[in-house]
């Protein structure tokens, strides 16, 4: 047998005393690392979707605090262990949807509860968040081996914003089965939605699935409804930031109209999604919360200003699809579909 020649790109790098993260906002045009030394770098580079997609800011953040822990000159680990919370907290605020941010800081303030000493609790820290990193590449991997059962050779699939290995540790969610499906030469196309108004789809998918030689066709978002019918979609696969107690999902804005469009054609509709992303202490997506960025995103495409000076904006970073309208949710442990609110409990249990 032959070993693949393709590229899965990574985007976050532990360096032991920074971190080189892909410049997100640069691809395609620059593959560019930036070296992350603070913690204020981190905060900046999450807000600014330097790096973006919920696994990968959770992991970055991650970093982040063990960077703020190995930099901590506290002597007594009570201080220590108050300083790292405190860094956690101002970690939580650059993003507020995606889960996986407050879910690994909170693994790793949880590491360092019962450690004895400020040194030890460096170590500890550090090691939480490596294994955070690791844990999502196999984790990933697994949410492909599943999602892969889902399509059928030739199979057109598509998606909207990046889901991919560079929002992840590697392979991505929704983006997984097609490194997978390329593995064992299984043919299958995506089409990708471009995902105004910050283009993840256009600039990130597009670019990390053409480096893995996946068949990628790129639309605008407004051409989803033709291209279903036209182009005869078998189904659509999108990933997520965050999932109520019920299966309600919030992902990237536009995601919400696709589950709509799914119904109306009478196809799948799939989130693939770790479990992560679960937020099981809210009941459904209403407490969800939705970060609102800034008017520019929408009043300009990539710093070329398309819209008159004043206009009001509505710029909504993410939506949230019912239940009801998604086919199933893969998982690291499995597909759930149905009764989301009792299989959900379970794969929590
Ligand atoms: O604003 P972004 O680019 O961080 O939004 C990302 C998404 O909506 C992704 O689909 C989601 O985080 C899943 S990434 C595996």
């Amino acid at each position: 047998m032959t070993t693949p020649n393709f590229a899965i790109p990574r985007s976050v790098i532990w360096n032991d005393e920074s971190i080189s993260l892909l410049n997100q906002q640069k691809i395609p045009h620059v593959t560019e690392y930036l070296e992350l030394k603070t913690i204020q770098d981190v905060w900046e580079a999450i807000q600014s979707l330097k790096v973006r997609g919920a696994p990968a800011i959770g992991i970055t953040a991650a970093f982040g605090l063990a960077l703020s822990a190995l930099q901590d000159e506290a002597v007594s680990l009570v201080t220590f262990q108050e300083n790292i919370r405190k860094n956690r907290d101002y970690l939580a605020t650059s993003r507020p949807t995606a889960v996986n941010l407050v879910w690994a800081l909170d693994r790793l303030v949880n590491s360092i509860t019962h450690v004895k000493s400020v040194n030890e609790g460096k170590t500890t820290i550090v090691h939480e968040a490596i294994q955070v990193q690791a844990e999502d590449e196999a984790v990933c991997r697994l949410i492909g081996e599943h999602a892969l059962t889902l399509f059928n050779r030739g199979d057109k699939v598509m998606t909207i914003c990046n889901a991919g290995s560079i929002a992840t540790a590697k392979y991505g969610t929704a983006l997984a089965p097609f490194y997978l499906a390329k593995e064992k030469d299984i043919d299958l196309r995506v089409f990708a939605c471009e995902t105004r108004p910050v283009l993840q789809g256009a600039r990130l998918t597009t670019w990390e699935l053409m480096q893995a030689d996946v068949d990628v066709t790129l639309i605008t978002d407004n051409m989803a409804a033709h291209t279903i019918k036209s182009k005869g979609i078998n189904s659509i696969i999108v990933g997520a930031d965050r999932i109520a107690a019920n299966g309600d999902t919030a992902n990237k804005i536009g995601t919400f109209n696709l589950a709509l469009l799914a119904k109306a054609f009478n196809i799948p509709f799939y989130v693939a999604a770790p479990l992560s992303t679960f937020d099981p202490a809210i009941p459904d997506g209403s407490h969800i919360p939705i970060e609102e960025r800034d008017a520019e995103e929408v009043t300009t495409i990539q710093g070329v200003r398309t819209a008159p000076e004043g206009v009001k904006v509505f710029n909504p970073a993410f939506d949230v699809t019912p239940n009801e309208l998604i086919s199933g949710i893969i998982t690291e442990k499995g597909i759930v579909t149905g009764d989301y609110t009792t299989e959900i409990r379970n794969l929590f249990s």
